[in-house]
């Protein structure tokens, strides 16, 4: 496509009005979306929405007693950001929040899913709570109803209060699980009066090792493997007692579940053999947390295989980070483990990934589409369980501004459209998926490579901090007009 598209060619093109596009509030519908096309439709009710997290688009770290987390301090070690920028003023949701609001009502999301920033409510993790801190979500969570779309709140997503790291080690902890919990029940008393659904902790299979195994994540570690399986099941401990206080202090029918991103698993090739052995390898790989959560138990393969190394517990963790959930939330992106069936070890070979394997503009973005497809499904068999939402999944890319101020990101809309075609695979046969959040609303703060991968729908000018769509808006928006992948 040609950088001289007009203003009233792109708009056509993306299916939707020349001034929706210039001024995506309170666009006029001039071309409605297409009818899907048949077998690309998703359940009736299906959940759309988007993702953000508080530290990758707050900004306003100093404002209204917000406390210091252990991201304002890891991203001020020189060399650690590659882009040298930091969360201090990232997309200034914070003061922006209406306006990005109005951006998701523009795509038609019926669901956003935000983070609450536990130093904004606690500046120090525990003690007086500040109720400035609090109000900022009363504010952002009301706009969202008024505006008819469903908050869905993140209970951590990485931005730990620097105070418990200093004090006791962060997640080494199990003092930190403990207070994490009455945070927990503080935000479930005050918000679940409106917010339906909860997440506990983004990604412990993240944070975990990247925080405290190589040091490329707040709080910047690299500790012995030991440490990690005992800060693995730190975290796990921590979101059983989260579990817990949501159904102790939140309103009646308050919904909770993890937002994980589970290692991702799929047959190599689709044999009833190798499907079998991704099933085990699904189950196997995900042994330090998702496994222990949904089973309450750490299988014989992960304790053999993590020997002296093993976490130490009692019994009744056990039992605290197996409480029921309502939902598997799972964040998938890429493929980690193409697997196909051995005779050996526990049933599953882990095949190499060439390095010619596909990937999108970040490295670790490999495209698997089926991956979507196959997790779920697996995930649904192994967990028996019966709502599974996609708590993330999109694309960075290079989004270049064209000189007619468009973003025609259709690698982003490739992406989009073969994970959704997988995604819809799984729910015409019945997986229980029930929601899809698209990581990201908008570009924001993408930890170490700072401001300089862009997952968004929306681009984001950092310096003016003008929102404008891209191609992927339109696309986004189509879908879920549509409530159909494909179109
Ligand atoms: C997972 C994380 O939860 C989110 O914070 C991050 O920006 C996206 N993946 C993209 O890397």
């Amino acid at each position: 496509m040609s950088d001289k598209v007009s203003r009233r060619q792109f708009a056509k093109i993306a299916g939707l009005s020349a001034a929706g596009m210039a001024n995506p509030v309170g666009a006029v519908e001039v071309n409605p979306a297409p009818p899907p096309r048949t077998g690309t439709g998703f359940p009736a009710g299906f959940v759309w929405g988007t993702a953000t997290s508080s530290y990758q688009v707050e900004g306003a770290v100093n404002e209204d007693g917000r406390g210091a987390s252990i991201w304002d301090k890891f991203v001020r070690i020189p060399g650690k950001i590659e882009d040298g920028t930091t969360g201090d003023r990232a997309n200034e949701h914070y003061h922006r929040y209406k306006e990005d609001i109005a951006l998701i009502k523009e795509l038609g999301c019926k669901a956003y899913r935000f983070s609450v920033a536990w130093p904004r409510v606690f500046p120090d993790g525990d003690g007086k709570p500040n109720p400035k801190g609090l109000d900022f979500y009363n504010r952002l969570v009301d706009e969202l109803l008024k505006n008819g779309i469903e908050p869905w709140l993140t209970l951590y997503h990485w931005d730990l209060p620097q105070s418990l790291q200093d004090r006791f080690g962060g997640w080494r902890s199990t003092e930190t699980c403990k207070i994490f919990g009455d945070y927990a029940a503080y935000v479930a008393e005050h918000l679940t009066d409106r917010v339906k659904n909860v997440f506990t902790l983004n990604e412990s299979g993240r944070f975990v090792y990247f925080g405290y195994g190589i040091g490329i994540d707040a709080p910047g570690l690299t500790l012995p493997q030991a440490e990690l399986n005992q800060i693995r099941h730190n975290s796990a401990l921590a979101h059983g007692l989260a579990v817990q206080a949501v159904r102790a202090h939140g309103r009646h029918g308050t919904r909770v579940g993890p937002a994980e991103n589970i290692d991702a698993c799929a047959p190599a090739i689709d044999t009833p053999e190798n499907v079998r052995a991704a099933e085990i390898a699904l189950r196997e790989m995900n042994g330090g947390y998702l496994n222990v959560i949904m089973t309450g138990q750490y299988t014989d393969a992960f304790l053999k295989f993590a020997g002296p190394n093993a976490p130490k517990y009692i019994d009744a963790e056990l039992k605290i980070i197996s409480s029921p959930v309502d939902f598997l939330g799972l964040n998938i992106y890429a493929p980690q483990n193409y697997v196909v069936a051995s005779d050996q070890g526990a049933g599953f070979m882990p095949l190499p990934i060439p390095k010619s394997f596909p990937h999108m503009n970040s490295d670790w973005l490999r495209v698997g589409p089926e991956t979507i497809y196959w997790v779920p499904k697996l995930a649904a068999k192994i967990w028996k369980t019966d709502a599974i939402y996609i708590s993330e999944n999109g694309t960075s890319g290079d989004d270049v501004v064209r000189p007619d101020g468009k973003i025609y990101d259709t690698d982003r809309i490739m992406y989009l459209r073969n994970y959704l075609a997988q995604l819809q695979r799984a729910t015409s046969e019945g997986v229980p998926v029930r929601g899809y959040f698209l990581w990201s609303l908008m570009d924001n703060f993408e930890w170490v490579y700072g401001l300089n991968k862009r997952f968004g729908l929306y681009h984001v000018n950092f310096d003016t901090q003008v929102r404008t769509p891209k191609l992927s808006a339109s696309f986004y928006r189509n879908v879920i007009a549509t409530n159909a992948a494909g179109v």
